[in-house]
């Protein structure tokens, strides 16, 4: 059975999602971020902090080849995911690339009052997330299905995760 791998910017509701789709399919998580902390043994901000974004990045590359051999799973990625083309070739082996698109204002009210994102912990966050959000844009245009996730909650997105896939089975 594939995967269903959702990506999408810091606070699109990756958690949340896989969270809702998990319970309604059946189908265990795998939060690649948990699973780099456990590894690791520390959490993202410490290893951004210690070894810098490029080792985040090595991490997480190796994670997407890791996890991209299981089947039946909901796999939540990190934002970043998208910036090595490799990363997405490797999930879509078996996998459904999904990506939940949000708009920069909706991340901010998302994911202030949080400090666990260290590319958001800077002066000017919404600066920061506009100019992030355009850079990846086109990598996360790339995938197998894109949903809206601005005022919607979680159950209506994997609603419409759960329609779209009955399409691509
Ligand atoms: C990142 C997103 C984070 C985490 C790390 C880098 C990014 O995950 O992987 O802080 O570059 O967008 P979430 O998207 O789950 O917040």
């Amino acid at each position: 059975m594939k995967n269903i791998v959702l990506t999408g910017f810091m606070g699109a509701g990756k958690t949340s999602v896989a969270r809702e789709l998990s319970s309604r399919l059946g189908m265990k998580i795998v939060d690649m971020d948990d699973e780099i902390e456990k590894e690791q043994g520390m959490t993202i901000n410490d290893i951004f902090a210690r070894f810098g974004e490029e080792r985040f990045r090595e991490l997480e590359s190796e994670m997407a080849k890791k996890v991209s051999g299981l089947s039946g799973a909901v796999i939540s990625t990190g934002g970043g995911i998208v910036l090595r083309k490799e990363n997405i070739t490797h999930l879509r082996t078996n996998g459904h690339v999904v990506c939940l698109m949000v708009s920069p204002e909706a991340v901010l009210k998302r994911t202030s009052g949080s400090d666990v994102r260290p590319l958001l912990n800077v002066n000017d966050p919404l600066g920061k997330i506009k100019e992030l959000l355009d850079h990846r844009m086109p990598f996360y245009k790339n995938a197998d299905i894109i949903i809206e996730t601005d005022d919607r909650s979680p159950r209506q997105v994997a609603d419409e995760i759960i329609e779209e896939l009955k399409w691509k089975e």
